[in-house]
């Protein structure tokens, strides 16, 4: 199969998915990063294993280098607000915690007021997969409510230009 048909074939396929996407928070210290990542999934249960991928072109992946937790949020499907700040700007230009609310929480790592349910995940390890770098984590801490509305899916963002190309 050509190249560019297989590629079409993955993209309708992933399309078709239209995988659950995160807002990822973290803080080293000076400072604080997060972004909108669909790039995430469950990897292991027992023990339980979560990955995230950072692009390299992202101040989220900069800020990432000096820390080992993270928070790992899910959004209302309804709240454009904070998936345009998240995926839309980037914290190389503006401080998106500022334009939020927001609380400290384990370890330090910024959790978002209006998220859906959230975790805390210690960082076990990095690995670069080309254009991205994945963090494998181990969650810890978090809070989720036992019925949830709906949450940000791919298809509500399709159409967002993202603050960083990728
Ligand atoms: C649908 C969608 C999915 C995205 N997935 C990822 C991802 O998996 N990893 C990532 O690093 N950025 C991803 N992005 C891009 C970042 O969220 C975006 O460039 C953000 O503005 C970067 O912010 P920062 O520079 O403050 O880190 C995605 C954006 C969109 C719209």
């Amino acid at each position: 199969m050509p190249e560019n048909r297989e590629h079409s074939a993955f993209d309708a396929l992933v399309a078709t998915a239209d995988a659950p996407v995160y807002v990822v928070t973290l803080a080293d210290g000076a400072q604080r990063a997060g972004c909108l990542v669909g790039f995430a999934s469950q990897v292991g249960i027992e023990p339980p294993r979560f990955l995230i991928c950072l692009s390299e072109t992202n101040h989220t992946y900069r800020v990432a280098a000096g820390v080992r937790y993270c928070a790992v949020h899910l959004l209302d499907a309804g709240d454009r607000a904070l998936a345009e700040l998240f995926g839309g700007r980037t914290g190389d230009e503006v401080d998106k915690f500022a334009r939020c609310a927001w609380d400290p929480g384990p370890h330090g790592v910024p959790v978002l007021r209006d998220a859906v349910a959230w975790f805390c995940g210690r960082i076990l390890g990095r690995h670069d997969f080309g254009d991205h770098l994945g963090l494998l984590l181990a969650p810890e801490d978090g809070d989720a409510p036992e019925s949830a509305p709906p949450t940000l899916r791919l298809h509500h963002v399709l159409r967002l230009e993202p603050g960083h190309p990728a």
